[in-house]
């Protein structure tokens, strides 16, 4: 179990609040280095102060506390959010609950009610540019690649989940009941919401973890308290403004900032919270699933991976593979739980595949997420930044061969170094445990037989890429790996339609598509007698 000794570290000299575009921020500021280019309606929301959403009211800590939220290219405080506790979980859950039981919400039509999770779609377009700024900002990733993809992703979440709302449907039943012969029923089921639904997210894809939690709870109707994570609050809260503008009533939505191993944990074993849905490490997802046994609420998990890419030697395009390899790791810095991070070549081709590879990595311009130049950001903190060059250095130590990279990048912010490793065995830490960072193992291999167990041999089961030109091979080999999806001569491609989610470790139930309607649903059997 984590402690707050795992909160971010940062030396008290860092601890300043960064200048804004005006150069003034809220603290001092600094000859060290630049003011932040922020633009002047992103400066003036940061200043603002921050509080949790509950009960549709803007509420500060029931304690008072704050905490900093740091730029993680330079370690600067950008702003300060409320450390909450489980007073603030119980505050939340109490207003979700009174919204869910006699709220207008649950009186809403199913057109009136998917007509708000439209809106809110509509608003994260209209709001493109500064939630990208901020995301940028908060998490580190390039803004240009938050322009393209979390937000408008996130958007287009809520506009798809929003055609659900009027399409939840049951059935119609014909049943038999052999011990009450020549009686006449009539069965159907109802699909009712959950209720009160607790929702922890992560680091990686902030606002769109939001998104991908609250799209579908709300399209078939449940209350949420959200907890964002500790290192990148900053969107959800945004996102919290924009529910309230696009109308969804008080108490439907409550968003409440603080960390895993109190606001979270509060959240995750609450006794009047029906389900916990979690998106996170394998190890705190077994947290959460014990800290649902006591009211037993249903859970839904999405957890980490360890995703084989295989690449054969009969690829069609080796350029596109070669390609599509380097950005199945090097996406969102290796930051993905679907990152294709053990990277399997047949051995004819494996030279020049890490050669291709590393020729990649070695041309990622590194820099802050807000300088348009930057092609890859900072690690998110310096908890992350500490755990990705642990592992780079136990792969050194194990004898790996570093191919390009194994290092820190610069001496402030979170920057590493893109790196390709070869020459590993199956026993190495860099091998078996997911590293969550820009940091690919490449392995060889030669026979089909010897393949399909080495990529199936890990805990996990979130991904998996496979590159062939030959039809039949990519068929046999999807069917045979062991993961939620499987790419075929492509990586990384993701669809609100497309169902996510993992085997194994790497979780329980799907995200998007219909299927994530099972997650916030539950089946209601009515007979009638005629
Ligand atoms: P984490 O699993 O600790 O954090 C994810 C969320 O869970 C955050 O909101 C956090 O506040 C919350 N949380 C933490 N402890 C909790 C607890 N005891 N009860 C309830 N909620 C709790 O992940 P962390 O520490 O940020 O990253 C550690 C590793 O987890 C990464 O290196 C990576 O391997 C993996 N990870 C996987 C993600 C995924 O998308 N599947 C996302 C983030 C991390
Ligand atoms: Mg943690």
């Amino acid at each position: 179990m984590k402690t707050t000794a795992s909160r971010p570290r940062i030396a008290a000299s860092a601890r300043k609040i960064a200048p804004t575009h005006n150069g003034h921020g809220n603290g001092e500021s600094s000859a060290r280095r630049a003011p932040l280019k922020i633009s002047p309606h992103l400066g003036a929301w940061l200043k603002k102060p921050k509080h949790n959403l509950i009960g549709g009211k803007w509420t500060p800590a029931a304690s008072g506390k704050l905490f900093d939220v740091f730029n993680p290219a330079d370690a600067w405080v950008i702003a300060r959010v409320p450390d909450s506790d489980k007073e603030d979980i119980n505050r939340a859950v109490a207003a979700a609950r009174r919204a869910f039981e006699t709220g207008p919400w649950r009186r809403m039509t199913p057109s009136e009610r998917g007509k708000l999770v439209w809106r809110i779609g509509d608003l994260i377009l209209q709001n493109a540019d500064e939630l990208a700024e901020l995301e940028s900002l908060d998490n580190g990733k390039p803004r240009a690649v938050a322009r393209v993809a979390d937000v408008p992703l996130a958007a287009d979440l809520f506009h798809y989940m929003a055609g659900w709302a009027t399409k939840i449907e049951g059935n119609t039943i014909p049943i038999s009941v052999p011990y009450a012969p020549g009686a006449q029923f009539h069965a159907f089921t109802l699909r009712d919401p959950v209720g009160v639904v607790g929702q922890i997210i992560p680091w990686n894809f902030p606002l769109l973890m939001a998104a991908w939690k609250l799209g579908p709870a709300l399209a078939c109707g449940n209350c949420v308290v959200l907890k964002p994570a500790e290192q990148t609050p900053l969107s959800a809260l945004r996102l919290g403004e924009i529910l309230l503008e696009a109308g969804i009533p008080e108490g439907v939505v409550n968003i409440v900032t603080g960390f895993g191993e109190t606001a979270g944990a509060a959240l995750a074993v609450h006794e009047d919270v029906d389900k916990v849905a979690f998106t996170g490490s394998t190890e705190v997802g077994k947290i959460i699933v014990r800290a649902a046994a006591g009211n037993l609420k249903k859970v839904s998990l999405e957890l980490g991976g360890k995703s084989p890419n295989i690449i054969f030697k009969d690829v069609g395009d080796l350029n596109a593979a070669i390609n599509g390899a380097a950005n199945a790791i090097f996406f969102n810095h290796g930051q993905c739980c679907c990152a294709g991070s053990r990277l399997m070549v047949e051995r004819d081709i494996f030279e020049d595949v890490v050669a291709g590879v590393a020729e990649q990595a070695k041309k990622i311009k590194l820099g802050p997420g807000l300088d348009a130049a930057t092609e890859m950001g900072p690690l998110v903190s310096e908890e992350q930044l500490s755990r990705v060059t642990n592992y780079m250095n136990q792969g050194k130590q194990s004898g790996a061969c570093y191919v390009t990279g194994g290092d820190r990048s610069g001496e402030r912010g979170y920057f590493v170094q893109p790196t390709v490793i070869k020459d590993v065995k199956p026993d190495m830490s860099i091998v078996r445990e997911e590293i969550f960072g820009p940091v690919v193992v490449a392995e060889p291999f030669t026979k089909p037989e010897e393949l399909l167990p080495r990529a199936n041999q890990t805990p996990y089961g979130l991904a998996a890429g496979v590159w062939t030109g030959d039809i039949a091979k990519a068929h046999r080999v999807a069917a045979a790996l062991k993961a939620g999806t499987v790419w075929i001569n492509c990586y990384n491609v993701f669809d609100s339609a497309l169902p996510f989610g993992g085997y194994k470790q790497s979780g329980w139930g799907r995200e998007m598509g219909h299927e994530v309607l099972e997650q916030y649903t539950q089946t209601k059997a009515v007979v009638v007698g005629l």
